[in-house]
């Protein structure tokens, strides 16, 4: 079986292509924004992140793999705010919640803002467009997160939405997938 991670990799090749706009809300070190360009470069995709410690990393990470920086933004900013830089429709993005491995474990999402991304971008998602969000609910703030995010997902109008779960049942607080695609 596919980890959490190969999986959500698996999950945006299998929905995610070339030239969409593709956004990941929390760049963090900048494994997801390089894997989404390496796979998808002629998309314009958009990264989010709060600590400027990200921006830096995210930066270093995409010259030393000679990104091309004209098809990538990087905001440092909350992605609560999606909407003062997002314009358009949006095709696809990821959330890989929680805080930034190596750095400070106080600076992590929080089920407020991340309510209002995902409700925000779900508002800018396209008909058949995929939002993957990576939730740990192994720290403290993180299981109240995942309990929020998980119900508001539950309660998504199954008339529009699909959402996918992928959990190992048998562990203890493992992380999960969540995956809305936006029907109609
Ligand atoms: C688990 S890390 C992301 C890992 C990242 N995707 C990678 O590939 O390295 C979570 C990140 O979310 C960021 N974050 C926390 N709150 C945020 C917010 N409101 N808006 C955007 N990013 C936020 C943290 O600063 C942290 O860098």
């Amino acid at each position: 079986m596919k980890n959490i991670l190969d999986f959500t990799k698996e999950l945006m090749l299998m929905h995610f292509h070339d030239g969409d706009v593709l956004v990941d809300f929390t760049m963090g070190n900048g494994n997801d924004t390089l894997f989404l360009h390496q796979q998808f470069p002629e998309s314009m995709l958009i990264a989010f992140d709060i600590q400027e410690i990200a921006l830096e990393n995210t930066k270093l990470l995409l010259q030393e793999n000679h990104a091309n920086m004209e098809k990538i933004t990087l905001i440092n900013d909350s992605h609560s705010n999606l909407d003062c830089y997002i314009h358009s429709v949006i095709d696809g993005g990821i959330f890989n919640l929680g805080y930034l491995p190596s750095c400070n474990k106080q600076i992590t999402t929080l089920a407020e803002t991340t309510i209002q991304a995902i409700q925000k971008a779900i508002n800018l998602l396209k008909i058949g467009g995929l939002l993957i969000i990576v939730v740990y609910q192994g720290h403290k703030n993180g299981a109240i997160e995942s309990n929020i995010v998980f119900d508001y997902c539950v309660n998504l109008d199954n008339r529009k939405f699909t959402v996918l779960q992928y959990n190992f049942v048998n562990k203890k607080a493992p992380p999960y997938i969540l995956a809305i695609q936006k029907d109609k």
